[in-house]
């Protein structure tokens, strides 16, 4: 792909993609597209649908398109709660029983209208409901639009840890409006992005250095700009699944910054993003490859440039995370087996470490500890160098 082309977005322009997964979904993307989206839905015949969103989504876009279904279908709206408290199990039950209660069939359809908590949530439901009913995804963060759509894993988190509950379930097409990203405050947006950066660091050094060129630390952008850049980061993850859609060989890098980003995201308990935590994890994860002798001091630096400089993500680590917390949270992480303490390593940027034939290495547990901990101290005194070099310019 010529990243540096900017593709015309005008307004009703539509592509349809395919997320290249087992079952592969369609997957509709343009800017201000709601028009057709009757035309789409009705190749789904249903009994009733529901309609999951949070109160102030459905006030800022979802009300014009709930109100033009429910012309054609009987409707239900279903409000959940915001942010990651949506993610547990007496929710995905309440959820569940509502919809029993409410007459759900295998006839019937679920949309999720939401960012990528709505997404997953509603997606496990349709997952569990008589083993499984249709449901659509309208993700309206561009962390749900440029990357947990396309994965089709739902989950619900646990009591040590994320993700510990869940299922692959495929929507039976994804809606993707970019319409809706112009309300998402900044820091979403970002967290949407390192998605993008990682796919550089860890496939494509080309759109690495494409990203560096165009975002931009306000995350600021016109429509057709942000338009492009969700597009090209979509494209950048459906290259990665086409050659592993089941994420669980190549795919899994993926995962890269995910295993420390998930511990910290764990230890914030909602008050920190996924994306800012993965953004922490990436720049861990990077200082684990340079001590295993695998990238350079440089390489590291680039981490620190793009997600700080370049990105904004420029928060202080949180001070009541030490090295012995995290490595208590990473436990609990989705992708341990066993007692292995297992990452996905850069070798180079663009290029992923793979030993004996596995995306996910080995690494001694203490080493780990070490890294996690020398990294805290450095970024610590990094930040302080920085906050004194802004007093000795001032
Ligand atoms: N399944 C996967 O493969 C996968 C991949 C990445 C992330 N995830 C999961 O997705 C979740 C994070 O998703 P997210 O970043 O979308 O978070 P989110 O769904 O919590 O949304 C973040 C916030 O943005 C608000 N919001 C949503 N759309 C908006 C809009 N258009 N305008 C203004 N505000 C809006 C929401 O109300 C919420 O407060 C995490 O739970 C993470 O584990 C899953």
């Amino acid at each position: 792909m010529k990243y540096n082309q900017v593709l015309e977005w005008q307004q009703g322009k539509m592509v349809t993609l395919s997320t290249h997964l087992a079952k592969p979904s369609p997957f509709y993307f343009g800017y201000d597209i709601e028009d057709n989206f009757l035309r789409i839905l009705s190749n789904y015949e249903c009994d009733q649908l529901f309609f999951f969103t949070e109160p102030h989504l459905f006030e800022l876009f979802g009300k014009s398109l709930y109100e033009k279904i429910s012309q054609h279908v009987p409707c239900h709206l279903e409000f959940v709660p915001s942010g990651e408290k949506c993610k547990y199990f007496s929710v995905l039950e309440d959820t569940c029983e509502e919809l029993i209660a409410k007459g759900a069939s295998k006839k019937s359809l679920l949309l999720a209208f939401g960012g990528g908590v709505v997404g997953n949530l509603v997606g496990l439901a349709a997952g569990l409901i008589y083993r499984g009913i249709r449901y659509v995804e309208i993700p309206t963060t561009m962390m749900a639009q440029t990357d947990s759509t396309l994965s089709n894993k739902q989950a619900v988190n646990g009591k040590t840890g994320k993700n510990h509950f869940g299922l692959y379930h495929a929507p039976v097409f994804i809606w993707t409006d970019t319409k809706y990203l112009t309300t998402e405050p900044a820091f979403g947006r970002r967290s949407g992005i390192i998605e993008g950066v990682k796919n550089g660091f860890i496939s494509d050094p080309d759109f690495l250095t494409y990203l560096e060129g165009v975002i931009n630390p306000e995350v600021k952008f016109t429509d057709e700009q942000l338009t492009d850049l969700a597009y090209k980061i979509i494209l950048s993850k459906l290259e990665i699944l086409k050659r592993d859609p089941s994420e669980r060989g190549y795919g899994i890098i993926l995962e890269y910054g995910h295993t420390f980003g998930h511990g910290i995201e764990w230890l914030k308990q909602g008050k920190m993003s996924h994306g800012e935590s993965v953004s922490f994890g990436m720049k861990i994860a990077a200082e684990l490859a340079q001590e295993l002798g695998l990238i350079s001091e440089q390489d590291v630096e680039r981490h620190y440039y793009v997600i700080e400089e370049k990105l904004g993500f420029d928060n202080p680590f949180p001070p009541e995370i030490t090295a012995e917390k995290l490595m208590a949270a990473m436990i609990g992480d989705n992708k341990k087996t066993g007692r292995d303490s297992r990452f996905v390593i850069l070798d180079k940027i663009g290029r992923c470490y793979n030993p004996e034939g596995d995306w996910l290495a080995t690494v001694d547990p203490e080493l780990v500890r070490r890294i996690v901990e020398s990294f805290i101290e450095k970024y610590a005194k990094r930040r302080s160098a920085q906050t004194y070099g802004v007093i000795a310019v001032s």
